[in-house]
């Protein structure tokens, strides 16, 4: 080859890395990545345990405090702390080093890319200061990190480092950060009662499996209760449970599956005041024991996609939930932002046709509900909530047999309409790549409802 004539300057400006790192996620998502890091810290103390629904993992020696106010951040966990070495070489990197194999194998991390804490702290404020008390053989040592974000990213050189200082070790081994001077952003989302009760069903919801293994959180001087599923379970209800493990490169993948009814569907179609309800249903993915996707009722979780309908109030009361785990972090379905799964993970793909077959069931059932209300109620009511971590293994799901539908006589409608009109109405249907015929099939039921209403 023959030499370069020069060299393209790729450095990337440091305001805009900033900027770019903290667009796309949200500041519950980077209040959740700082949890992530000490739920990793106390998983790691109790060592190599995978983290599934029977693990008997006691996370009750465990706290990490948050308050956040328009005054700024404050975080600590007693979760262990990171030592030194680990500050140096890799904790602040922006990106996980190829070199960093801390407890890799029997590790079941949720940090994976090495880019949440960071993230966090800029999305955050201005003012940073990050405190870690740990164990050197047996002796406590700290050290603190502070960071001018404002100084640093006015710094035009390439060699990127933050300066660690010693420090008096704090009580108990952690990690404590602090931020200050917050962001404007931040500092009004912290001010809104809104947003700090958001934050604390996100948290609730997304940790209820670490809450439920005695993990404390509190959130403004108030412990954070776990929000766990439940499904119904009697002799005609049982939802499906089951578990296999799957092969991928580098490693496998556990994955266990529990879907079902969770409430009896309901009774019309109408919307209702509790339409916060509504968001508690759908689909579930845990990636080593954190919730990153709930109530999903999009295309990720097969509604409105492969011949499936768009969810609608007709399938309230469905909860599906997938768990992922894993000592191989990198083989998890996650998003960098922890917020989704990866649809193009064969991990993931693994688990559809199950995912399939509890959806049609479901719509079966709700479908043939409506023509035998009274018997359906009779069972759901015979129902009883079940904590996930009760629910038996069952290889399908099993809803109640109801009275057949009469045969009705039927006609065929056809017509044609111009394309551009159809995607039209498909778009407003809430999914422009549905078929003409799906199109045609809701205009029918669109205007039958609105005209003539309930059969
Ligand atoms: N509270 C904490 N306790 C112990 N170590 C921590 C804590 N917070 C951060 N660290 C250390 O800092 C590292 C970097 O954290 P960061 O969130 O940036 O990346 P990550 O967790 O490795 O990956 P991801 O980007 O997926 O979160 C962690 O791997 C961990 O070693
Ligand atoms: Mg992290």
């Amino acid at each position: 080859m023959t030499e370069p004539i020069a060299y393209a300057d790729a450095n990337a400006s440091r305001a805009f890395f900033v900027q770019m790192l903290t667009r796309d996620i949200t500041l519950e998502d980077c209040v959740l990545d700082l949890l992530d890091n000490s739920v990793d810290g106390a998983w790691r103390s109790i060592g190599h345990i995978a983290p599934t629904l029977d693990d008997g993992a006691d996370l009750s020696p465990f706290c990490i405090d948050i308050r956040a106010d328009e005054g700024g951040f404050w975080m600590s966990d007693n979760c262990g702390g990171m030592d030194l070495q680990r500050a140096e070489n890799h904790a602040f990197t922006f990106g996980r080093k190829d070199d960093d194999d801390e407890d890799r194998t029997g590790d079941y991390r949720i940090g994976v890319y090495g880019i949440g804490m960071k993230r966090a702290i800029f999305k955050l404020g201005w003012k940073v200061k990050i405190n870690s008390t740990y164990c050197d053989n047996g002796i406590a040592k700290a050290f603190f990190v502070p960071i001018d974000v404002r100084a640093w990213m006015a710094q035009a050189d390439t060699d990127w480092k933050f300066e660690i200082f010693n420090a008096e070790p704090a009580k108990s081994q952690g990690v404590a950060i602090e931020v200050t001077d917050l962001t404007r952003g931040t500092k009004s989302a912290f001010g809104n009662p809104s947003f700090q009760q958001n934050l604390r069903r996100v948290i609730a919801r997304d940790y209820a499996l670490h809450l439920h293994r005695g993990l404390t959180i509190v959130l403004n001087g108030v412990a954070v209760d776990a929000s766990l599923i439940t499904l119904l379970e009697s002799a005609e209800f049982a939802p499906l449970r089951k578990s296999w493990d799957v092969a991928a490169e580098g490693g496998s993948v556990h994955i266990e599956i529990l879907a079902g009814a969770s409430a009896a569907p309901p009774d019309d179609e109408a919307p209702d005041e509790d339409d916060r309800g509504e968001e508690r249903y759908g689909w579930y993915v845990a990636c080593n024991g954190r919730i990153v996707l709930a109530g999903d009722k999009s295309t990720t979780s097969i509604w409105g996609l492969e011949g499936f309908p768009i969810w609608h109030r007709q399938y309230r009361g469905f909860i599906g939930l997938i768990l992922f785990t894993s000592d191989e972090t990198e083989l998890l379905p996650l998003t960098t932002t922890k917020r989704s799964v990866d649809l193009s993970s064969e991990v993931f793909r693994s688990a559809r046709p199950t995912m399939r077959e509890v959806t049609r069931a479901w719509i079966d059932y709700t479908g043939a509900r409506k023509q035998a209300r009274e018997v359906a109620k009779v069972a759901e009511q015979a129902a009883k909530s079940v904590s996930l971590f009760s629910i038996a293994q069952n290889p399908v799901i099993v809803t109640p047999t109801l009275p057949a539908k009469p045969k009705i006589k039927t006609s065929t409608i056809q017509y044609s309409m111009a394309v551009t009109r159809i995607r039209a109405l498909a778009t407003e249907f809430g999914n422009v790549n549905l078929s003409a015929r799906e199109v045609g099939m809701r205009s029918f039921d669109y205007a039958y409802d609105d005209m003539v209403g309930e059969e």
